[in-house]
């Protein structure tokens, strides 16, 4: 199968888990690059649910290698929760399916601390982060003040530096009117916390290019979405990694030349958590998901803001990751419309035009143009291969693809395993 980077084509919770689960099968090797628990992928297995947030989707079969990245920002005290949480539901977690980079960034409470502060202090002009304290880790590490998943296994190394960070931040918190950063408690947890994840501890970049060395298969798990990217997202309102399949290598010291195939990860319609601009917004669009009860976000239960297919969007993401193949999901929540809009252009100041403004002022006052498209108004989730889906939702399928510029490789008309058809 190669090794495949996988990415969020549009503004995350794509259904990337589910997808990066189905792909696991065929490979070795499961990488997550960047971000951190502000992702939530959902992988459905018969009745049960897995809610993902540091660990790689992959961890759910067994016998697969997984590796939480150098570019990805890890919260100690939520990873190990997590691996709680995976062994209550029966998935033992281990050196031999978790590795966690040494070179990974801490993000500690204060962190979260500054994000809600920031955020409260923006107003209206909030961003809706998670609040998981990602942006301001990210801002440590860029600062060359951040403090490292290795420095936990020297503890007196750790506690000089967290000296450092906590009176720094202290005075930050004042200014705030905030409650300090107790040092003691935080240094003993931390360091606690530590300890436990020892033995999973390495230098992952040598054991993810030994692997591949060794002719193993590597699949690179994006989190979040294109247009979240720091950089080519709608920037102030984005995350603070690279989203992109770009960050796929630095995440985790895989050289772009070892990457043979980009997968794109895109809902049949489009959805948004948190602020910022989302030209193809619909209330109608909206009140269907919501009714069914979909499109509420997996870590902070926010209801996602919802509309038609972007394909303005979706064929820049294709340019931007350099997407070959797609994954369509939830195809099954557009079962019972009678039409459906595709956004082909944008009309910005009475002008058409092909590209998303990388402007986030311009992108808002963007007015999609729409082609519309019939529905096929029948349930899709019990096909189980190409040829028994509606011959007018293959059209649908065919045609967001066509505008994106991408060839279709699986289509998902259900949130379980089983309803996942390869094309
Ligand atoms: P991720 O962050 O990209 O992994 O996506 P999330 O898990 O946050 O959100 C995607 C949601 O869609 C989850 O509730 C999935 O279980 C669900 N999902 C994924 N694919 C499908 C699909 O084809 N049909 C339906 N009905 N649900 C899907
Ligand atoms: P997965 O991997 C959807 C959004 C937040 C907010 C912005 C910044 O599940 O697709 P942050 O906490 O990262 O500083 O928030 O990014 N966001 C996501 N939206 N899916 C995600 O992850 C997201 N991770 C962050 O809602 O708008
Ligand atoms: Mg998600």
């Amino acid at each position: 199968m190669a090794n495949i980077v996988l990415v969020g084509a549009q503004w995350g919770d794509e259904g990337k888990g589910k997808v990066i689960d189905y792909l696991t099968d065929k490979v070795d090797v499961v990488v997550r690059s960047q971000g951190g628990n502000n992702a939530g992928h959902t992988v459905v297995i018969g009745e049960k649910k897995f809610i993902l947030r540091l660990i790689p989707s992959g961890i759910l079969r067994k016998g697969k290698l997984c590796v939480i990245g150098n570019g990805v920002v890890i919260d100690p005290v939520s990873l190990w929760e997590e691996i709680s949480e995976l062994a209550a539901q029966g998935v033992k977690i281990n050196s031999k399916n978790l590795l966690i980079s040494e070179c990974a960034h801490l993000v500690f409470p204060y962190h979260k601390i500054i994000d809600e502060q920031r955020e409260a202090s923006k107003g209206s002009q909030k961003i809706g982060t998670t609040k998981r304290g990602i942006g301001p880790a990210y801002g440590d590490k860029i600062a060359r003040v951040g403090i490292r998943v290795g420095d936990l296994l020297q503890p007196e190394i750790f506690a000089a530096k967290l000296k450092t960070r906590v009176k720094d931040t202290n005075s930050l918190l004042m200014v705030f009117g905030l409650k300090p950063v107790r040092l003691k408690k935080l240094l003993a947890e931390y360091l606690e916390v530590g300890e436990k994840m020892r033995p999973l501890i390495t230098n992952t970049v040598l054991t993810i290019n030994k692997a591949i060395a060794a002719g193993k298969e590597i699949l690179f798990e994006g989190a979040q979405g294109t247009f979240l990217d720091v950089d080519h997202g709608t920037y102030p309102y984005v995350t603070s990694s690279n989203t992109t399949a770009g960050g796929a290598c630095t995440g985790s010291g895989v050289p772009p030349n070892r990457i043979d195939r980009v997968v794109g990860v895109m809902k049949a319609y489009s959805t948004r958590v948190g602020e910022g601009p989302f030209p193809t917004e619909d209330a109608e669009v909206a009140d269907l998901m919501h009714s069914m009860g979909r499109e509420y976000a997996s870590v902070t239960g926010r209801a996602r803001r919802c509309g038609w297919f972007d394909a303005v969007a979706t064929r820049y993401a294709q340019m931007l990751n350099g997407i070959d193949e797609l994954a369509v999901t939830n195809l099954d929540g557009l079962d019972s419309l009678p039409r459906l809009k595709v956004c082909v252009a944008y009309k910005l100041d009475g002008k058409r035009i092909e590209v998303p403004p990388t402007c986030v002022r311009q992108l808002a006052k963007c007015v999609p143009v729409y082609i519309e498209l019939a529905g096929w108004q029948q349930p899709t989730s019990d096909a189980r291969s190409y040829d028994e889906l509606p011959p007018i939702a293959r059209e649908y399928l065919q045609r967001i693809c066509d505008l994106t510029g991408a060839a279709l490789k699986l289509v998902g008309v259900g949130q379980s395993r089983a309803q996942t058809i390869l094309v």
